[in-house]
């Protein structure tokens, strides 16, 4: 058996339903999303359709321009190494060295030998100094406006002294079979239920400390004054173009620029002035009335995944049995007011959150920036649906560091793009089973359209706050390329690739596979690798290829760069990403449970020399759990990861896992990972 691969047979499957997922995250936190059709009903093209109907010579003399287009990318700016992925980069050797954790199912946290980990905020935990204890059977909305949220998601660091930093926390969404005795849903649930859900959604901002001697890190005692909740009903600002639009006005707001609370908050980054992006996903689910919304909203509606026909109460948490506004039967332009990159000073819980407009508004998993060659901010964005699309910004000004005023306008004024991907191999080698085509590359071109800049739409029938407020729409019109749900979208800081995780798509047919997106259906998902023009984050067009395609290494339709399938671990839906110093790519996993039968976990794997690749398991979640975060810190010595939804599909009554505290139900929470020796994680 291989050193660094535990090669056992997998286990069965369990719990799947619809595209995979399990019964209570595809109602709580996707709103039953698989099992609808999926919202692009566009005719964008899957780059296969384009071939497999088009004249012969037509696509031959197509490929031959796709060719012209990799080789005039100007990529010997990115230097010998960097273009070859073959070669090592100098003396560094990004190579991995701990042992992969075993697949498992586990109702626990599994990290490899030489490393521990400790629990650093759970569900319930007092943010606020005045927050009380957590009392599961007696929670109130006031008690859980202070303390710590309910699934977390993306987590963001920032560091403030050797011992001490800023912790930011996503509340994606709640699981209220697992917060509530008896709860069935919505309809039924107490008035204080449907306020506790609202509390526990958002974010927190939390300070956290080392425990001295150790890579653990607590919640920090004494004083805090950094600490802060954000809710489902923090006031918030839109700004950027789209602000003030007529899209964006209601009954509550006539001006179109204040709207309460962030929904759905998925992924995030953090900008080099330090501010944390958090980005609203799934908030197509929160409202209701939309078969009585204006016939004219309902295209628009129905293209963000809103429900406009039948019962949209039916399984819905009625947050608008507290709050009107998310009836759409009465103000039809309050879900126009959400799907947002929501930009936070950390350092600031006076300062008011912003919900930048002109980033677009689509079901944002993260957003992460790059500084352009010139010195802008290019921001990099998925759209989490099942053929929806890839967006870049760039901004207008350039950063100043220091500057914080001036940084804090930057993402209002700018060019907000869509991807379009072309493959450079004959669309009959692509036949949707994942077998590499004759030049042994999923690889092409790429162009970045322009969709709009702050004063000028570049989509014909689209105004400015048209494209940014029905980004979507504007996307289809602009012939974007449909893609297998672009979830976290990372820049490796080391070597300027761009990452993006393509977390799976049972949906699409093998007729519609294409070079970029190369199974049909894609169960598993890939891993995409994005190199810019010039390196530059500010370029137009890109080289693109697929060096991960995710699964059990044992099945064929899978890849790993060329390393040897027999020494790399098994991984399934990528989903969050993130780099340590030396550029390895961090995966964290979410549905290895109902794709391989295995609990979700955190793969590392090199991306650069010999040992590209190279996947290996660091850590593996609870069962049920979704692996979040993950952030490794600056110094090396930590990972942040949480572990979403441990137990998703049990009840209060029937629990499937009770981690962390064995106290009979589980609280979502954010763990620290750290070598027990103090070395850097993963080396
Ligand atoms: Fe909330 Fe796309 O994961
Ligand atoms: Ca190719
Ligand atoms: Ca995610």
């Amino acid at each position: 058996m291989p050193e660094s691969a535990p090669r056992r047979p997998l286990l069965p499957l369990i719990g799947q339903v619809g595209g995979g997922r399990s019964r209570a995250t595809c109602r709580f936190r996707c709103g039953d999303a698989c099992f609808h059709d999926a919202p692009n009903t566009s005719g964008n093209a899957y780059f296969g359709d384009i071939f497999t109907a088009a004249l012969s010579r037509r696509n031959a003399l197509r490929a031959g321009a796709v060719g012209a287009g990799v080789s005039a990318l100007g990529l010997g700016g990115l230097g010998p190494a960097y273009a070859d992925p073959k070669r090592g980069r100098g003396t560094r050797n990004p190579r991995l060295r701990f042992k992969s954790v075993a697949p498992n199912t586990d109702d626990k946290v599994t990290v490899p030998h030489g490393y521990d980990h400790n629990v650093v905020a759970r569900w319930g935990d007092p943010v606020l100094p005045d927050a009380p204890e957590f009392d599961f059977e007696n929670q109130s909305a006031a008690a859980q406006e202070k303390q710590f949220g309910y699934n977390c998601d993306y987590v963001g660091f920032r560091q403030l002294d050797a011992d001490r930093g800023l912790l930011w926390v996503n509340h994606e969404y709640t699981n209220e079979t697992l917060m509530f005795a008896g709860y069935t849903d919505g309809n039924d649930a107490d008035p204080e239920q449907i306020l506790i859900s609202m509390a526990a959604h958002g974010g927190s901002i939390v300070e956290i400390e080392r425990i001295t001697g150790t890579g653990a890190w607590r919640l920090a005692t004494g004083e805090r004054r950094f600490n802060r909740r954000i809710t489902a009903k923090t006031r918030m600002e839109l700004t950027g173009p789209a602000a003030g639009a007529e899209l964006l006005r209601t009954e509550g707001d006539p001006t179109g620029t204040e709207v309460f609370g962030m929904l759905n908050n998925c992924s995030g980054g953090m900008t080099p002035w330090g501010t944390i992006l958090t980005c609203e996903e799934n908030f197509n689910q929160y409202f209701v009335g939309g078969e009585d919304a204006p016939a004219e909203a309902k295209p628009a509606l129905k293209r963000y995944g809103i429900k406009v026909e039948g019962d949209t109460r039916d399984g819905n948490r009625r947050f608008d049995r507290a709050e009107e506004r998310f009836d759409l039967s009465r103000h039809p332009n309050e879900a126009n007011r959400f799907g947002y990159v929501v930009e936070i000073d950390p350092t600031d819980p006076a300062s008011t959150p912003r919900k930048r407009t002109m980033l677009g508004r689509v079901k944002h998993e993260g957003a992460n920036p790059r500084l352009t060659r010139d010195g802008r901010v290019a921001v990099y964005m998925g759209d989490d649906e099942r053929f929806d699309y890839m967006y870049k910004f760039v901004s207008d000004k350039k950063y100043r560091s220091g500057s914080r005023r001036h940084n804090g306008t930057l993402l209002d004024s700018g060019t907000l793009y869509v991807a379009k991907l072309t493959g450079d191999s004959p669309a009959e080698e692509i036949d949707g089973s994942g077998t590499l085509p004759s030049d042994g590359e999923f690889d092409g071109s790429g162009q970045w359209i322009p969709l709009c800049n702050a004063t000028e739409s570049f989509v014909e029938g689209f105004t400015v706050a048209e494209v940014l407020v029905h980004t979507r729409l504007a996307a289809d019109a602009a012939g974007a390329t449909k893609m297998d749900r672009p979830e976290d979208f990372e820049p490796n800081p080391v070597t300027g690739k761009v990452y993006c995780a393509l977390t799976n798509n049972t949906s699409r047919e093998p007729g519609q596979a294409d070079e970029p997106n190369p199974r049909g259906p894609n169960k598993f998902g890939h891993v995409l690798e994005i190199t810019e023009q010039g390196n530059d984050a500010g370029a137009e067009k890109f080289a693109w290829s697929v060096p991960l395609v995710c699964g059990d290494p044992d099945d064929e339709s899978t890849y790993f760069a060329g390393f040897d399938k027999s020494k790399v671990a098994p991984i399934s839906a990528p989903d969050n990403l993130t780099f340590d110093d030396q550029g390895n790519l961090w995966i964290a996993t979410d549905g290895q449970g109902s794709k391989l039968g295995i609990n979700d976990g955190l793969h590392a794997v090199p991306m650069e020399g010999r040992f590209r690749g190279e996947l290996k398991t660091f850590a593996t979640v609870p069962v049920g759990a979704e692996c979040c975060g993950p952030f490794v810190t600056e110094d090396n010595l930590t990972v942040f990861l949480a572990p979403q939804h441990p137990g998703e599909d049990g009840t209060v009554e029937s629990p499937q896992s009770t981690w962390p505290d064995r106290q009979g139900f589980p609280r979502p929470s954010v763990i620290s990972i750290w070598h027990t020796r103090g070395k850097k994680v993963g080396r």
